[in-house]
């Protein structure tokens, strides 16, 4: 797995931020599901989550690398991190939504793409979402990923092509996709 520079990966959202960009339309499009306990996988520094908690979500962040998480607690120490690989996730909660927010599954090795997949499923709430967003034509298909899904159980209601909600099409780049248990 790649590893990462927590600081410098904050640093260029908050320059974005700064410049009067959103940086939360992931957080935005999950608290349109209107949930009160999220999982964010992947949660790198804590951009989605940190903004979820501001709302009043119960959030948990779970993240395998070190300096990602390192600035996350920084960031954010009054809520909940933990370090682990989530190919092998094995909390005793479920919750209403599971994000997995900025690429997540192409930053994990293809061997254990799958098991992430299926691990981030099984901590879904039955009637919740989980919801996942990443490049396309980045070596990972979009079948696959709905393929990983249906076996962990879970249905494709949704898919876009932004955050913001635009129409997913065949010409796409990017897809967020939401999958229902
Ligand atoms: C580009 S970052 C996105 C961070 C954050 N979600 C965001 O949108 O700002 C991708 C993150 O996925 C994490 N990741 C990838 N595979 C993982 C795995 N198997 N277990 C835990 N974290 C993983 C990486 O460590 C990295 O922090």
């Amino acid at each position: 797995m790649p590893q990462f520079d927590g600081r410098a990966y904050q640093a260029r959202f908050d320059v974005l931020a700064a410049g009067g960009m959103d940086v939360h339309g992931e957080a935005t499009l999950v608290r349109s599901f209107r949930p009160t306990t999220v999982l964010d996988a992947g949660c790198g520094t804590g951009r989605v989550a940190i903004e979820l908690g501001r709302h009043g979500i119960d959030v948990l962040g779970v993240d395998a690398d070190a300096s990602m998480i390192a600035e996350a607690k920084r960031l954010a120490p009054e809520m909940a991190w933990v370090q682990a690989d989530l190919a092998t996730l094995a909390l005793d909660r479920r919750f209403d939504v599971v994000v997995l927010a900025g690429n997540v599954p192409l930053f994990c090795p293809v061997a254990t793409r799958s098991a992430l997949v299926a691990r981030c499923a099984a901590h879904v709430i039955s009637g919740g979402t989980m919801i996942a967003g990443f490049e396309l034509e980045r070596g990972y298909e979009l079948d696959d990923y709905d393929t990983a899904c249906e076996t962990a159980g879970l249905m494709l209601t949704d898919r876009w092509s932004t955050w913001d909600g635009q129409p997913f099409h065949n010409e796409s780049k990017y897809a967020v996709s939401a999958h229902r248990n």
